[in-house]
């Protein structure tokens, strides 16, 4: 039998990967190349019947003013905000050089809706894997807007679609500490000895 052909950097790399928080992103973001790049390896997921059940939303460059105004439009009228508030909803996006909506589509049919989640979420965590792996710091964030109807219509979304998460991508100058990890005793269950 032939030996499993590990591949000790990735494991490294895999080992290490965290999340950035967004406050501490810059520029520069990925370039046109590496974005694509991002993009292949982000949709390259698993998918219960080849459904495809997510899109994305690329928001850059001056799309993330506009973006971020819609969605501050929406607050306004939703809720009794001061200037100030309406001001940091409408630069929410500018945060980073690279925002990517990862939009929950359905497909109706046999699959279940949790199924089709989850191969969505899988898109939003390989979003953080390729970043990492281009050299790049991202954070996978939620927030009012994925959820709410008004802002979804605002983004282009269809009536089935919702938002899994934002993830935000940039450079970054800090080396963040990491954060305690799972304790496998506690989570891993083990049936069958190896
Ligand atoms: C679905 C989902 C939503 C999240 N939403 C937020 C959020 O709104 N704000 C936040 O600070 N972290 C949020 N997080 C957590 C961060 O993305 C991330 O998990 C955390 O910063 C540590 O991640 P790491 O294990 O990649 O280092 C969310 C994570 C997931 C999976």
């Amino acid at each position: 039998m032939s030996q499993p052909k590990s591949k000790p950097e990735v494991i490294e790399f895999l080992k290490n990967r965290r999340s950035v928080l967004i406050k501490d992103l810059i520029e520069p973001g990925p370039n046109k190349d590496e974005l694509e790049t991002l993009l292949t390896i982000a949709t390259r997921v698993p998918d219960h019947r080849k459904l495809e059940p997510w899109r994305l939303l690329v928001i850059r460059g001056e799309g993330r003013g506009l973006a971020g105004q819609k969605l501050a439009d929406i607050r306004a009228k939703k809720h009794d905000l001061i200037p100030l508030q309406l001001e940091i909803e409408a630069n929410n996006f500018n945060r980073a050089p690279l925002v990517i909506a990862v939009v929950s589509s359905p497909v109706e049919g046999n699959t279940p809706i949790e199924e089709q989640t989850c191969s969505g979420a899988v898109v939003a965590q390989h979003i953080n894997l390729a970043a990492a792996a281009l050299g790049y710091a991202s954070q996978w964030v939620t927030g009012w807007s994925c959820l709410d109807k008004d802002a979804q219509k605002a983004l282009g979304l269809a009536e089935h679609e919702w938002i899994i998460g934002y993830v935000y991508v940039g450079s970054t100058e800090v080396e963040p500490a990491d954060r305690a990890r799972p304790d496998l005793a506690e989570k891993v269950t083990y049936l069958g000895k190896p």
